[in-house]
């Protein structure tokens, strides 16, 4: 393997260092690239680009790998809890028995908010998306537990905050929906589990106790730990670079909130069932849809498809896939969404368009299905991603954190506005 690459820039042959990781994928440094030659990189996506090194998640997106600290995600969906998976994350290695006793149990302890946060709810409309609920609040548990705002927070403070916010921020985006329809916050219980708490949180009412189903916590603890991390995608990247700045985690997670919102990012489950009910509304003319998705004049994308880094197809949409199928059949539920979504599937599948590009479904693809089935509502089906990514968010502002090679990101960029021209007094424009 070659231990440096050369650039010939300006009849000058400059050699920078190459890195290989784990699983052999190649970068060369080009940290010396502008003080040596004056040039910088342009890569507008940062398709091209890796912004650091990480020793959390790897993915092959030729191969459809995805493993969380080296262990494929099949095996975590089928054997392991979310609890049990974000210890993986944030510490590096699975738990043994007592620690992850003791993991649950602060859980359990931190679900609560401060008494006084409840009055944030009051003040946003019932039509406030919960997504913007969620950063604002996720920020102001700043104010709250000020003690964990530190610049540099010692690891035993950071796995502090870590439980405060995979605990609290369930109890938050519950919290949000009984606002949005107007009923009583239900409480976390010290006596139920994560996924079985938030179900309990978001659907028990006074005069409707809910009956907890193990085959709907189970579904949502697999989508929960297939969210658990993806690398450097949109929001981690924003974690990071947020954090690189030494603001608190808080405030780093707050901002990975708001950039996964986005539709082509976390938006895009709740963008799917949009486009399929609209797609069933207008007769379930699938042809129809797949040449929009096609056709450059039009502004339509088939959402769920296509993936940065998967040109094959995405091991959780695989996963989520027949979950949504075992879920929908142990509740003898029919969704017409599902069958709908299938044959958009098979139709783009066989489509050239999709083949030569390779978009195959991604995460987003059949998630909605099963967040329908649950009765989660569309609006809250991106808060849904966010409770499944944090864990992969805290574990990536740890990892930059206590790196101490981590400087404050901040990228160049190539001017092409106006040539130096001189201020016209308003008289004479
Ligand atoms: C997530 O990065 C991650 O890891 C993200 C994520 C995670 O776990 O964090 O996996 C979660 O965000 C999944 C993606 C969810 N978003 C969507 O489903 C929205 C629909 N998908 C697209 O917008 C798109 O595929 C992206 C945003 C996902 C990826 O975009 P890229 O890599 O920038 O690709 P591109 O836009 O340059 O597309 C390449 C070509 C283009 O056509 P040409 O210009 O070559 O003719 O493919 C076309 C695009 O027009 N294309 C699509 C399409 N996606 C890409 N055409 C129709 N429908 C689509 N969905």
């Amino acid at each position: 393997m070659a231990e440096k690459v050369e650039v010939k820039i300006d009849g000058k042959t400059l050699e920078f260092p190459v890195i290989v990781g784990t699983e052999g994928e190649k970068a060369f440094d080009i940290a010396k690239l502008r003080s040596q030659s004056g040039y910088i990189t342009l890569d507008p996506g940062f398709s091209n680009t890796g912004s650091c090194t990480s020793a959390i998640t790897y993915l092959d997106g030729d191969k459809g790998i995805l493993r969380y600290r080296g262990i494929p995600i099949e095996q975590l969906a089928e054997k392991s809890t979310f609890v049990e998976t974000s210890y993986l994350l944030i510490h590096g290695r699975l738990p043994n028995h007592d620690e992850l006793e003791a993991f649950s149990h602060a859980y359990n302890e931190h679900s609560m908010l401060h008494e006084d946060m409840i009055n944030f709810f009051q003040a946003y409309p019932s039509t406030a998306h919960p997504m913007a609920i969620l950063s604002a609040m996720v920020c102001a548990l700043s104010a709250y537990y000020p003690e964990f705002t530190n610049e540099r927070p010692t690891p035993q403070e950071i796995d502090r905050i870590a439980i405060q916010l995979l605990s609290k921020v369930r109890t938050i985006c519950a919290f949000s929906y009984k606002k949005s329809i107007g009923e009583p916050f239900v409480y976390p219980r010290y006596d139920l589990s994560y996924v079985p708490n938030f179900l309990n949180m978001m659907f028990s009412s006074p005069t409707r106790p809910y009956k907890i189903v193990d085959e709907v916590s189970r579904a949502l603890v697999v989508l929960f730990i297939l969210h658990a991390d993806h690398e450097q995608n949109c929001s981690t990247s924003t974690v990071r670079l947020v954090g690189s700045s030494h603001a608190n985690l808080y405030a780093s997670i707050s901002a990975g909130i708001c950039a996964l919102w986005g539709p082509l990012h976390g938006g895009a489950n709740q963008a799917v069932i949009e486009m399929l009910e609209m797609v069933q509304k207008d007769g379930g003319n699938v042809e129809k849809y797949i040449a929009k998705a096609k056709d450059k004049n039009s502004n339509f994308r088939l959402m769920g498809f296509g993936h940065r880094v998967y040109k094959n197809f995405d091991p959780r949409a695989k996963i989520i896939k027949k979950c949504a199928d075992d879920l929908l059949n142990k509740l003898g539920v029919h969704d017409p969404l599902l069958d709908l979504a299938k044959k958009m599937e098979e139709a783009a599948l066989k489509d050239p368009y999709f083949v030569e590009r390779k978009l195959y479904p991604n995460v987003d693809f059949y998630s909605g299905i099963i967040y329908r089935a649950i009765g989660i509502p569309l609006n809250m089906f991106p808060v849904m991603f966010a409770i499944g990514r944090l864990p992969g968010w805290i574990a990536h502002w740890k990892e930059m954190i206590q790196d101490p090679a981590t400087k404050i990101g901040r990228p160049f960029q190539i001017y092409t506005g106006e040539p130096k021209r001189d201020y016209v007094p308003i008289g004479k424009r």
